[in-house]
Parts: structure tokens; C-alpha cells; sequence
């Protein structure tokens, strides 16, 4: 018999798709119903979303954006030098990534946060090699401070960490479920697509991720699964190929 099964003593469950998967979220996702900022409760359940994933023996890393604390091209679109609105963004993703490090620790998950600015005395340094065995070891890794550079969005520095990981998806959470024909808040007829290739979603302008990360997935072949993070356990679902979602792949 061929088994395509995960063996425990008491029960056969089917084998996972993806071993190692990136979690990239917006900042926005973090401030929950509030209009900046960080909402505990909804740190705290999107910690505990990503506990169930972890719990299914899947390597989980994350990515976090700043746009409930600070936005670079906001900052740079009032007048402010754009490589110091960018920075300023960098700082307000390590803010995230330690409440998200602090709400996973609530719940006993081990984590590590590794920035892209050395700042040694708040959290680890970014070292692909040292961040691959926290993973192998099942800590949850968070990377904070984007890639490190001023120009780049957390959507670049989210495919540019799981390229350097060998993540086998990268998993965007979104406000909605996947990519549609068109902004499924304004227009009714919108449909969602189940799958669609990178190409389009570069030459239809769909804006699932910027673009220079739908070409670094690409170009590394990692596919992206967009999802909505806002519903609880939703996560653990999709990462299961439940649920509804939108797949990015090559064709
Ligand atoms: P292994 O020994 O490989 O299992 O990993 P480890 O992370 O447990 O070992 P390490 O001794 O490197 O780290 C122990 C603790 O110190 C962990 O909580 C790390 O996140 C933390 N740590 C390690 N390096 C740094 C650093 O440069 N800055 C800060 N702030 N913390 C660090």
C-alpha cells in the first residue's frame, strides 16, 4: 500500500502540502477594529492562529507590516525625505513584530524575532543560517525591520525572507479571500479567481503584493496564497487547502 500519510500510533492523518510557509501580514490587520495602533485582542487571536498552524508541525516564519504605526510613503508623500519615512516605517514593524513575539509567547509557542537594522539589544540579528534552525526547531520566526532598505515594501522583504528560507508558499493575509476581477467592496459582479499565474497578476495590475515581490516569487517559484486573515482559525484551514483562497503560481 502506498502510504500518502503522516503515521502517529493513534491515527493516519493525511500529509500536509507545505512544510515551511511564510505568513505575511499587513499592519493594518493588527489594529483590529480600532483606527491605529495595536489591538490586544486582535494580536492575541491572530497569535493563536498562527499556534494552530504551528500545531499541525508546520515551520512558520512571519512578516509583518507598519501601517498601523507608521507608513513610509505616507510620510514621504507629506514631505518628509523618504528614506527617513521609510526607516520610521522599519522601527514600527519591529514595534509589531515584538507584540506579535509577546502574544505567541503568551501561548507558549517559541519564537525568535531577527531584524534586517541591527538593534542587538531588543531582539536577534538577521542570519538566514541561524534563523533556518530556530524553524527546523519549530520556533516561529519573525522577521522585523523589512529588508534592512529604504525603498523596499514588507511585501518585498515577506517573498525576499521566504526565498532565503525555501518556504514552500507564502501565505498573504488579506481583508478578503483571495484576488478578484475587481474590488469586491464596490462592484457585486466581482469573482474571485481559485488560481491565476503571476503574469496576470502583474499585467491585470491586480495588486495581491507589489511588484517587485510577485517577481521575486516567481522567479524562486514559490506560490502565494492569498486568504483572509481576518476570520479566526482561517489560517490553519488554508494552509490545509480548505477554505476559500487564491492561488498565484506559474500557470
Ligand atoms: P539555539 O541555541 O541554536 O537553540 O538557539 P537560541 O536562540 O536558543 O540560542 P541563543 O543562545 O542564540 O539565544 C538565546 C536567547 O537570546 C534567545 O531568546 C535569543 O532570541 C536571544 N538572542 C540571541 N542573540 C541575540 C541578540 O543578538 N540580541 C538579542 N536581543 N537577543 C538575542
Amino acid at each position: 500500500m502506498v502510504m500518502t500519510a503522516n503515521k502517529t500510533e493513534d491515527n493516519i492523518q493525511p500529509a500536509l502540502p507545505y512544510k515551511r510557509v511564510m505568513l505575511k501580514m499587513s499592519g493594518e490587520v493588527l489594529m483590529g477594529p480600532q483606527e491605529f495602533g495595536l489591538h490586544a485582542d486582535t494580536v492575541q487571536r491572530v497569535a493563536q492562529d498562527i499556534k494552530e498552524v504551528v500545531d499541525l508541525g508546520v515551520e512558520v516564519c512571519v512578516v509583518v507590516g507598519a501601517g498601523n504605526i507608521f507608513r513610509g510613503v505616507s510620510g514621504a508623500a507629506t514631505g518628509m525625505d523618504r528614506t527617513t519615512a521609510d526607516y520610521m516605517g522599519m522601527l514600527g514593524i519591529v514595534i509589531n513584530a515584538l507584540a506579535l513575539q509577546n502574544a505567541l509567547e503568551n501561548l507558549e509557542v517559541q519564537t525568535r524575532v531577527q531584524s534586517g537594522i541591527r538593534m542587538d539589544s531588543i531582539c536577534e540579528p538577521y542570519i538566514r543560517r541561524k534563523a533556518m534552525r530556530h524553524m527546523q526547531k519549530g520556533r516561529v520566526v519573525i522577521f522585523a525591520a523589512g529588508t534592512g532598505n529604504p525603498y523596499f515594501t514588507s511585501d518585498t522583504a515577506g517573498a525576499l525572507r521566504a526565498s532565503e528560507m525555501d518556504c514552500d508558499a507564502i501565505f498573504k493575509g488579506s481583508k478578503v479571500d483571495g484576488v478578484y476581477s475587481a474590488d469586491p467592496e464596490k462592484d457585486p459582479s466581482a469573482v474571485r479567481f481559485d488560481r491565476i499565474s503571476y503574469i496576470d497578476v502583474l499585467t491585470k495590475d491586480l495588486r495581491v503584493m507589489d511588484a517587485t515581490a510577485i517577481s521575486l516569487a516567481r522567479e524562486n517559484n514559490i506560490p502565494i496564497i492569498i486568504f483572509s486573515v481576518k476570520e479566526k482559525g482561517n489560517f490553519a484551514q488554508v494552509v490545509q487547502s480548505r477554505g476559500s483562497y487564491t492561488i498565484v503560481t506559474n500557470k
